[in-house]
């Protein structure tokens, strides 16, 4: 009884270790802002970065305005506040939340490509 308990934890054990490696992220080819990047801004930031809400909840930072967001990306803020770096104000702005990893790989490779 009590073995068999061991011998399931230790399975367990290694099922979850497994599983919470990173699995690889699938970043789409030509990935550019009006190509991917400006829907994930607009499902996963509008709820305070909208054009209608970003002077009440988004500190009136404009994420919606293309040449805003490319800056952002381009000056680093983006990345430094998705990946909680310090020196930045942690988004999106809810304690100890992250955007999913890969959504961050792909804003990061969009990143890295220049913010076309
Ligand atoms: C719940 C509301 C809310 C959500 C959702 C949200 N933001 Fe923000 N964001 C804010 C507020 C408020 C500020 C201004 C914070 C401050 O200056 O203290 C801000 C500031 C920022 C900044 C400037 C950070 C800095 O260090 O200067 C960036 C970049 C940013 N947000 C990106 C995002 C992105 C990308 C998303 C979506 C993944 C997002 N935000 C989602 C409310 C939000």
């Amino acid at each position: 009884m009590k073995k068999t308990l061991v011998i399931s934890s230790v399975i367990m054990y290694l099922l979850s270790s497994c599983t919470s490696s990173t699995p690889a992220c699938d970043i789409p080819e030509g990935i550019s802002y009006n190509n991917g990047i400006s829907t994930i801004i607009k499902e996963n930031c509008f709820n305070c970065h909208s054009p209608e809400k970003y002077k009440v909840k988004g500190g009136r930072i404009k994420l919606y305005d293309e040449k805003a967001l490319k800056k952002l990306g381009e000056d680093g803020t983006l990345m430094g506040a998705l990946n909680h770096k310090r020196g930045y104000v942690a988004m999106p702005y809810k304690k100890g939340v992250k955007l999913d990893s890969c959504v961050r790989v792909v804003l990061q490779s969009w990143v890295d490509g220049g913010c076309k």
